[in-house]
């Protein structure tokens, strides 16, 4: 199959309107479709359809009791896939939709069996990326959608990752430019009787708790030997073919840790590569070649970590490099959901400096 890739970047433009139209015919005739969001590309297809989204699971080799989530473009798509809305998903609606944020409700008939896992409950994120809710409403019908990469590689969040896993395996991917969050959405379970957070991302523990008075994190989150409620969560993930370990602690006492590992390692013939701050990454410039450095951002830039993370672990498959370093940073606001990815990119393995 040839994959076609169309620039939508400019969503007023003739090209972008054709390029959705193409899109929602494709999505309505039970193909696939890649396509930009706010946190990283997802691979979309028409989310009513059992047989359209059996083509997801095969094109990603992904495990078909991990559920898929539905995109929505609006209020009145959620009523369509979920019934029961308890006030705390509405007070979540308010506050944070269209956003990256995805609610777990209890879910009506018209849902795929087939997507949900055998659970009786789906997953509903509006995302606030304008091409994203365009394609969608273009489709005319939810749209189920993971993230666009093989199952257990790092998610794509620039069309260019995407079309390195799916080359071949997809007809069409949206190009929107690079997503801006880059960690994929928060995960919010509305369906007990408090929220609880299965999967942290840019929407933080810190921003539910002042809407809902308090959220709480899905205890396998926390390091607790229990199995977690999103399936997805339980599978190794956004791992870079190198093997990667963190060093953790003081940032100012990160550079000085970075090069003794680092020589540690080279003395042992390996070729290492460091995912760090520009600080960390600037120290080391004597001792790494360049294309073995990927500065993620400022230390404590948050935002700009979280943007990069992704991108940097998938450019590492493009190097010799055989042993990896990354640099840890506070688990506090976004720094949760970026903590929470390295810790699985490195299988936790940690080193606290
Ligand atoms: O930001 C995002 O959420 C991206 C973009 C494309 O929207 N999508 C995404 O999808 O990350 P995916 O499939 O890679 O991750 C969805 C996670 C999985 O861990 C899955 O197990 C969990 O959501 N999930 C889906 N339905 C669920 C449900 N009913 N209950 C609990 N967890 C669920
Ligand atoms: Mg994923």
């Amino acid at each position: 199959m040839k994959t076609e890739v169309l620039n939508i970047e400019n969503l007023k433009g003739d090209a972008a309107k054709a390029a959705l139209a193409e899109a929602g015919r494709l999505l309505r005739a039970g193909q696939l479709v890649a396509f930009p969001t706010e946190t990283v590309y997802g691979l979309g297809a028409n989310g009513l359809d059992g047989a359209a989204c059996a083509k997801i699971y095969e094109a990603k080799g992904r495990p078909s009791d991990n559920p898929l989530i539905l995109h929505v473009a609006d209020r009145a798509m959620v009523e369509e896939i979920a019934e029961d809305i308890p006030p705390m998903a509405e007070k979540l609606l308010a506050a944070f939709l269209p956003g990256p944020m995805t609610l777990i409700l209890k879910r009506k008939a018209v849902v795929p069996d087939r997507i949900t896992g055998g659970l009786a409950t789906v997953g509903v994120r509006m995302p606030e990326s304008a091409a994203a809710r365009a394609m969608i409403r273009a489709a005319g019908v939810p749209v189920a959608a993971p993230s666009a990469n093989i199952s257990g590689r790092p998610s794509p969040t620039t069309a260019a990752s995407v079309l390195r896993d799916m080359d071949g395996r997809i007809p069409l991917i949206l190009d929107g430019g690079p997503c801006r969050f880059g960690v994929e959405s928060t995960i919010v379970d509305c369906t007990g009787p408090v929220a609880v957070i299965l999967r942290p991302g840019a929407i933080t523990r810190e921003m539910l708790t002042e809407v809902l008075g308090g959220a709480r994190l899905d205890p396998a989150l926390v390091g607790a030997n229990v199995t977690p409620k999103a399936p997805g969560m339980k599978y190794k993930h956004y791992a870079p073919r190198a093997p990667l370990t963190l060093l953790e602690g003081e940032p100012t006492k990160m550079a000085a840790a970075f090069r003794r590992q680092v020589r540690q390692l080279q003395k042992e013939g390996h070729t290492v590569g460091i995912l760090a701050s520009d600080e960390v990454c600037a120290a080391l410039a004597d001792v790494i070649p360049s294309e073995l450095r990927k500065p993620y951002g400022a230390q404590g830039d948050l935002s700009a970590i979280a943007a990069h993370i992704y991108e940097a672990l998938i450019a590492f498959d493009d190097t010799n490099a055989d042993a990896l370093l990354g640099e840890g940073t506070t688990e506090r606001g976004l720094g949760l959901a970026i903590m929470n990815r390295l810790h699985k990119a490195s299988g936790f393995h940690s080193i606290q400096i």
